[in-house]
C-alpha cells in the first residue's frame, strides 16, 4: 500500500493529493472502529472521568460557532458565568478557561503566589502529588504533610502546623477535595474550620476538579478563596474546559502575587467578563454544553444530585464487600461519591484484570495511578448515572473478576441490587 502511494506520489500531484485523503480516512476510519469495538451497544466508560457525556449536550455543542465577538456571544458568557456560579455557590467570580483542569492548578497558584512563597500541601494520592509537582516547578516551596493514599486531609495536621507558623509565612493550604486516584473524599468545611482555629491567615485553595458537580461543595460558605475545577467529571462534558471560583481575598492576594502569568491572569477575565466576553477566543461550543449541563444539574437539584452520587457509591461498597475485597479508602466519612477504588488481592494485577473487562465487556474502568499502579482498579459512578448504569457496571466487574481469575465471593451485584430496589423512590402511582 505504502509503495504504491509513493509511486503516485511520484507521477502525478493530484492523484497525490486523492491518495492521501484516502489513506487518511482509512486510517480514521481504522480508529473509529477500534473506538468502538463492539457491534453494538454504547461503551461503559466507567473511568472516574472523562464521565460519559448525555447526548443533550453533546447535541448542544453541535450547534454551528458564532462570532466571539459578536452580539449573541455576550449572552451565552453571561449564562455560563452565571450558572457556574451557582454550581460552585459562590457570589464571587468564575473564571473559565479552554483548558483541562491542569491548567486551572496553575492557574490558582501563578495568581496568587510569587517566588519562593511557601505554600502547605497534603499527600491525599496522585493528584495532591502532581499540584505539588507543578508547585516546584514554578518555584514555590511546599511543605508536604505526608499522607498513606488511604485517607482525605487531616485537618487536625494542618491546624497544628498552622498553629506552628507564628510568623505566616505559609501563603496557603492547597488540598485535594475529592482524591481521584483513590476515592476519598476531604472534609474541606473541617479543613477551613482548622485553619480559623489556628487564626491563620493563609489562603485556601481546593482542587474539586472531581468532585463538583458529584459531592457537596461550598464555595462561599466554606471560606474557600480559590477552587479549581474541570468540565469532564460531574459537570458531564467533555474534557477541555477548567474553573476558578475566585474570593476577594484571592482577587487582593493576586493584586500583590509576583509569579510570571500572562494567559491565566484573572486580572483580565474578571474585568471583561462582566460584559459576556472573554480576552481571548474562548471554547464557543463547549460553552453550549455547559450551558446545558447547568440546566440539566440544576432541574434536578444540587442536593439530589448529591444524593444520587451517595446512594450509588452506597451500592457500589456492598458489593465489593461481598466479593470480599477491599475498598482502598480506609475512612467511612471519607468514602467518594465519585468513585470507588479497589485493591486487587496479592498476585493479581488490576491492569490484566481491566483488560479482561474491556476486551469482552467493552467497558473501561479507571487504572490505578502513582504508587497505586496494577494494585487497584476504580470504579466511576458519576455523572450521567442511574440505577441500571451501576447494575451493569457491576455486572461487568463481578463477570471480569470471574474471567480473570480474580478470588472473590459471589454477589456483588445482588448485594448492590438489593440496596439499590430497598432505597429506590417509590413509584407514583395514578389513581383511577
Ligand atoms: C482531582 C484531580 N485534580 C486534577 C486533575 C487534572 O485534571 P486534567 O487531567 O483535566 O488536567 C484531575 C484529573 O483527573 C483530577 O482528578
Amino acid at each position: 500500500m505504502m509503495l504504491l502511494c509513493n509511486m503516485k506520489l511520484a507521477c502525478h500531484g493530484r492523484t497525490s493529493s486523492l491518495l492521501s485523503v484516502f489513506v487518511y480516512q482509512l486510517s480514521w476510519g481504522l480508529l473509529m472502529i477500534s473506538l468502538n469495538s463492539h457491534p453494538s451497544g454504547r461503551h461503559f466508560l466507567q473511568i472516574p472521568g472523562p464521565s460519559p457525556v448525555p447526548d443533550r449536550i453533546l447535541r448542544a455543542i453541535d450547534n454551528a460557532t458564532i462570532d466571539h465577538r459578536g452580539p449573541e456571544f455576550a449572552a451565552l458568557g453571561k449564562a455560563v458565568i452565571s450558572g457556574m456560579q451557582q454550581i460552585f455557590r459562590t457570589s464571587g467570580n468564575v473564571v473559565i478557561y479552554p483548558s483541562s483542569g491542569t491548567g486551572a492548578w496553575e492557574a490558582a497558584l501563578v495568581n496568587t503566589m510569587s517566588p519562593g512563597d511557601l505554600v502547605l500541601m497534603v499527600e491525599t494520592g496522585q493528584f495532591a502529588t502532581l499540584w505539588k509537582k507543578m508547585a516546584d516547578k514554578l518555584g514555590v516551596r511546599v511543605e508536604f504533610i505526608a499522607g498513606d493514599w488511604r485517607h482525605g486531609v487531616d485537618p487536625m495536621a494542618v491546624e497544628a502546623r498552622l498553629a506552628q507558623d507564628k510568623g505566616h509565612e505559609i501563603r496557603a493550604v492547597c488540598v485535594v477535595h475529592n482524591e481521584t486516584s483513590t476515592g476519598s473524599t476531604s472534609r474541606i468545611h473541617e479543613v477551613r474550620k482548622a485553619i480559623d482555629r489556628a487564626g491563620h491567615p493563609a489562603l485556601l485553595m481546593v482542587d474539586t476538579v472531581s468532585g463538583l458537580g458529584c459531592a457537596d461543595y461550598r464555595h462561599d460558605e466554606w471560606g474557600v478563596d480559590v477552587s479549581v475545577s474541570g468540565s469532564q467529571k460531574g459537570l458531564m462534558m467533555p474534557p477541555g474546559l477548567s474553573f476558578n471560583a475566585v474570593s476577594a481575598k484571592a482577587l487582593a492576594a493576586a493584586a500583590q502575587a509576583r509569579l510570571p502569568r500572562s494567559y491565566w491572569d484573572w486580572a483580565e477575565m474578571v474585568a471583561i467578563n462582566p460584559s459576556g466576553y472573554f480576552p481571548y477566543t474562548p471554547s464557543t461550543n463547549m460553552l453550549y454544553g455547559l450551558v446545558e449541563a447547568i440546566a440539566m444539574l440544576l432541574e434536578e437539584g444540587l442536593e439530589n444530585v448529591f444524593a444520587r452520587h451517595q446512594r450509588h457509591a452506597e451500592a457500589t461498597r456492598r458489593a465489593i464487600r461481598a466479593w470480599e475485597l477491599e475498598i482502598l479508602c480506609l475512612e467511612p466519612a471519607e468514602y467518594s461519591p465519585v468513585l470507588t477504588a479497589v485493591v486487587m488481592p496479592d498476585g493479581h494485577n488490576a491492569d490484566r484484570f481491566r483488560k479482561v473487562v474491556l476486551e469482552n465487556f467493552n467497558m473501561s474502568l479507571g487504572q490505578g495511578l502513582g504508587k497505586l499502579s496494577g494494585r487497584v482498579f476504580r470504579i466511576g459512578h458519576l455523572g450521567d448515572f442511574n440505577d441500571l448504569t451501576l447494575c451493569g457496571t457491576l455486572s461487568g466487574v463481578e463477570m471480569g473478576l470471574g474471567l480473570a481469575g480474580v478470588p472473590h465471593s459471589k454477589g456483588g451485584v445482588q448485594a448492590a441490587m438489593a440496596y439499590l430496589a430497598e432505597t429506590a423512590a417509590p413509584a407514583v402511582v395514578k389513581a383511577g
